[in-house]
């Protein structure tokens, strides 16, 4: 009997049976078109187009609701605004979790954070104090620290004045000082170097592609390797993270009654609601019921670096990339700088409700490259869309590239046309018009829209009205790559290197 039970041959013939039992249960469903899978394996051969575009490419083939099963995984694709309609809007509830694999749980401290864990209280409660305090308008510091990051910007423009720049490297340098400066303050200033590393591992492994996520039983096969990469990622942020919350309990500890909170920072705000190991509270005025645990702060401090740099770095990129590419857009762009400041003085961000060519400009952007150009979703029901199963537990893919370029919507979609955004009943991003989706919508919408909108803007009308550019020696627009690289966001594959040269009549104030 013993033998029996230890035989591989057992456990083979069971999993045969699992395929099986499932096979004829899924035969009275009718799940979206699709490519035909092979047993078992069903249509992992396609594991290389998961991507936004490899996606759109099958949603021409199969239509706007697409379905690939990935092994033991039901994965739906949605392409078209109807399908993003009925899945975030008119069935918000069952799709309003994410899926996370094994990295991504291990790595947000078992889905401690907002953007991972499953719609339910916990989200809830940490997206309540996301929108109302770290992101606020009425989070002054958030928002200071953006201004004061894009001011050393420029000044490092003027500095590299008539010379080329790695404009890529700069704006993502620009965000991670910005994310970095709103969560950290001035701890750990130092060490940046050392987190921009922790991050970029971290960005590796969410996105590493594991196996044993679609066919469990390769897990038998063992995968050492991944997993001591992903217990080192983890030991590497515990150590950074806990010394940064240890120095913020000791600064509660030593602060004033009278502390007016001025220079405090996220982790600052979110210590707050933190509920600590002996169930002890940093500051005994919070009358809030909310509790947060070490675990809670690490990721979140996490979602707001992932959420908040490598989304604004990629809009700032891209946008300065699409002007380069249409240098008519960019001279209409300058010109109505000019118009509405003049060239006295430099961009303020009071001047931005004046410019309403630029604002469809960045709206273009991110209709062309939206830094997210895949939702990704849960199914926590069975449910049906437009007349289609999708079983509980199927990951749900809004492809909002897909949609911000689709020919039956948008005319000449793969043109950078500003203009278009100036028509008076031209889509807006706030989550309502479904053909433009950049900052998602419904229940698990961007909630860092604000901020991220923000520090785009004002960052590229800086950059716009301060400085002209051209692009280096020999380069010309029609040479530009515009190609993107597929992970958590997609950026520009290449760097863009420009050069700026001054522009204003007023001195430059370095
Ligand atoms: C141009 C800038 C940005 C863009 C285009 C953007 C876009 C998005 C998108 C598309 C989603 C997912 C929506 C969905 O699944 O339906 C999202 C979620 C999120 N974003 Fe942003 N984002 C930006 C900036 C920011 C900033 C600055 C922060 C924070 C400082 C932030 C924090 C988050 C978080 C935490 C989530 C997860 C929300 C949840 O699951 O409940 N984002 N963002």
């Amino acid at each position: 009997m013993d033998c029996l039970l230890c035989s591989p041959i057992l456990y083979i013939f069971l999993i045969f049976l699992w395929y099986l039992v499932r096979i004829l249960l899924n035969r009275n469903l009718s799940f979206p078109p699709g490519p035909r899978g092979y047993p078992i394996f069903g249509n992992l051969n396609l594991r290389n187009e998961l991507s936004h575009r490899g996606l759109a490419k099958l949603a021409k083939q199969y239509g706007g609701l697409l379905h690939l099963q990935m092994g033991r995984i039901h994965i739906v694709a949605a392409s078209t605004s109807e399908m993003a309609r009925e899945i975030l809007q008119v069935q918000d509830v069952v799709f309003a979790n994410r899926p996370a694999n094994v990295a991504i749980s291990y790595l947000t401290y078992n889905r401690a954070d907002m953007a991972f864990a499953n719609y339910g209280p916990l989200w809830r409660q940490m997206r309540k104090i996301c929108v109302m305090k770290l992101f606020s308008r009425k989070r002054a510091e958030s928002w200071a620290s953006v201004r004061e990051e894009i001011d050393l910007m420029v000044q490092t423009l003027i500095e590299q004045s008539g010379s080329s720049v790695n404009v890529g490297e700069l704006v993502f340098a620009l965000t991670r000082n910005i994310t970095y400066r709103a969560a950290f303050g001035s701890f750990a200033r130092d060490n940046q170097d050392k987190f921009v590393k922790i991050l970029q591992e971290f960005s590796k492994l969410f996105g590493a592609f594991d196996i044993t996520e679609f066919l469990r039983w390769m897990k038998w096969f063992g995968n050492r390797g991944f997993n001591k990469r992903l217990e080192n990622a983890r030991e590497s942020l515990d150590g950074f993270i806990d010394r940064i919350i240890d120095a913020h309990i000791d600064k509660k500890k030593s602060q004033k009654q009278d502390h007016d909170g001025l220079d405090d920072d996220m982790v600052d705000e979110l210590m707050a609601f933190y509920s600590g190991e002996n169930g002890e509270r940093c500051n005994d005025s919070q009358s809030s019921s909310l509790r947060l645990t070490r675990d809670n702060i690490k990721a979140l401090v996490m979602d707001v670096m992932f959420g908040g740099t490598e989304t604004v770095a990629s809009a700032i990129e891209w946008a300065m990339t699409e002007l380069m590419k249409n240098p008519h857009e960019l001279r209409k762009l300058q010109q109505e700088l000019a118009d509405v400041i003049g060239l006295n003085r430099q961009f303020h961000e009071s001047d931005l409700e004046n410019l309403p060519y630029f604002r469809c400009a960045m709206k273009e952007t991110l209709r062309l490259h939206p830094p997210i150009p895949l939702l990704l979703h849960e199914a926590a029901a069975d449910s049906v869309v437009s007349g289609y199963s999708i079983p509980r537990d199927s990951r749900v893919m809004i492809n909002v590239y897909a949609i911000g370029r689709d020919g039956s919507v948008w005319s000449e979609p793969d043109e950078f046309r500003p203009g278009r955004f100036m028509l008076c009943k031209a889509p807006d991003f706030k989550g309502s018009d479904f053909e433009f989706l950049p900052f998602g919508s419904g229940r698990r919408s961007c909630p860092g829209m604000q901020l991220g909108l923000y520090a785009m803007e004002l960052a590229v009308a800086h950059m716009l009205h301060s400085f002209d550019w051209k692009l280096p020696d020999g380069v010309s627009s029609g040479d530009l790559d515009m190609t993107d690289m597929f992970g958590l966001t997609a950026p520009r594959a290449t760097r863009l290197i420009a050069v700026p040269s001054y522009r204003l009549k007023c001195p430059m104030a370095i």
